[in-house]
C-alpha cells in the first residue's frame, strides 16, 4: 500500500530534498497514485541555463511534479578523466531547483547508487563504441547503467535530456526502445551563448583565451550548416576549414551522421558533430543539418 505522504517528503510549492533512492521512490509513486505526473531531469549538478531550459520544458508537460537528479556518476568517466574535479555545487543548484519550482531533488551518494558495487551494467551496443564512446570506452555503458537505474528509482512518465549530448540522448532513446522501458524521453535543444558556444559544466574550465577559440566548434557547425544544400562534401569542408583556422582547436572528429547516428542520407535529414580539445578541456557540440536540400 502506498504510504501518505508527509511535509518531509514533499511540500507543494517548495523543492525537497532526497538522497535515499527508497524513499525517493515511495515519495513519487505516492504521488503517481494522487494523479501526478513525475517529470525527470536527470543531471550531474552545477545546474546551468541549459538546465533551466530542461526544467522548464519539464513544467511544460501536463500536470507534473519536477524532480531534478544530482549526481556526478563515477562509472561514466575514465581513469584519466575529471570526475575528481568535476564541479559539486549542491546548495547552488538546490537554490536553482527552488527558483525553477522544482518539487524534489534527488541528490544520492555513490554508496546509495551503488551499494553493492553494480555489477551488472547496460551495454550501449555498436554505436556505444562510435564517436564519444571511439574516445571514452566504457562512457556510454555507465551512462546507460545510471540512466536505467535513475528512471527505476523515480519511475517518470517522461524524462528530459538535452540535445547538446546528442548521441547520450540518442542512446538513451535505443535504450528505452529495445528495453521497453515505460517512460518518454524529451529531447530538448542546446542552449547557447550569445556567441554561439554551447553550455556545459565543462566551459568553467576555460581560460580567457580558450573560452574565445571554443566558438570555433559552434561556428564550425554553423559553416557546414551554411552549405548544407550542397551535400556532404561541401558541409564537411566548410566545417573543417573553420576548425583548421584556430590554433588552439585540437580536433578529435568532426562527422555527419543520419538523425539516429547511422549513416548520413545524400540528401534529407542529417546531424554534424564535433568534439575537441580545448587547452585540457574536452567539448562536444552538433546541429541538424538539411542536406542537398537547395543549391546555396
Ligand atoms: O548528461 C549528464 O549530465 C549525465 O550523463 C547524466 C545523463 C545525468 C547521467 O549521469
Amino acid at each position: 500500500m502506498t504510504k501518505p505522504l508527509t511535509k518531509d517528503d514533499y511540500t507543494p510549492g517548495g523543492v525537497t530534498l532526497h538522497h535515499d533512492p527508497d524513499r525517493l521512490r515511495r515519495v513519487t509513486r505516492a504521488l503517481r497514485a494522487a494523479g501526478r505526473n513525475i517529470a525527470l531531469v536527470p543531471t550531474m549538478g552545477a545546474l546551468h541555463e541549459g538546465h533551466r531550459k530542461l526544467i522548464r520544458e519539464a513544467h511544460v508537460l501536463q500536470n507534473t511534479v519536477v524532480v531534478v537528479s544530482i549526481f556526478v556518476n563515477p562509472t561514466q568517466f575514465g581513469p584519466n578523466e575529471d570526475f575528481e574535479r568535476y564541479p559539486r555545487t549542491l546548495e547552488a543548484d538546490v537554490e536553482v531547483c527552488r527558483e525553477e519550482r522544482v518539487g524534489l531533488v534527488f541528490a544520492p551518494g555513490v554508496e546509495d547508487m551503488y551499494p553493492a558495487g553494480g555489477q551488472v551494467t547496460v551495454a550501449p551496443g555498436p554505436l556505444g563504441e562510435q564517436l564519444e564512446g571511439a574516445t571514452r570506452p566504457g562512457h556510454f555503458a555507465g551512462v546507460l547503467t545510471v540512466v536505467a537505474k535513475l528512471l527505476n528509482i523515480v519511475q517518470p512518465n517522461y524524462a528530459l535530456f538535452g540535445e547538446k549530448d546528442y548521441q547520450q540522448l540518442t542512446l538513451i532513446r535505443r535504450m528505452v526502445r529495445d528495453l521497453n522501458l515505460p517512460v518518454d524521453v524529451v529531447g530538448v535543444p542546446t542552449v547557447r551563448e550569445a556567441d554561439g558556444l554551447a553550455l556545459s559544466s565543462r566551459n568553467r574550465y576555460l581560460s580567457e583565451d580558450e573560452r574565445a577559440a571554443a566558438t570555433a566548434l559552434s561556428a564550425a557547425l554553423v559553416a557546414g550548416a551554411h552549405v548544407s544544400g550542397q551535400g556532404a562534401d561541401a558541409v564537411l569542408k566548410a566545417a573543417r576549414d573553420t576548425l583548421a583556422a584556430v590554433p588552439e582547436v585540437d580536433l578529435d572528429y568532426l562527422e555527419l551522421r543520419a538523425p539516429d547516428l547511422g549513416p548520413a542520407p545524400e540528401n534529407g535529414d542529417g546531424r554534424l558533430l564535433v568534439a575537441a580539445r580545448v587547452g585540457t578541456t574536452r567539448l562536444i557540440d552538433n546541429a541538424p543539418v538539411l542536406l542537398g536540400a537547395g543549391d546555396e
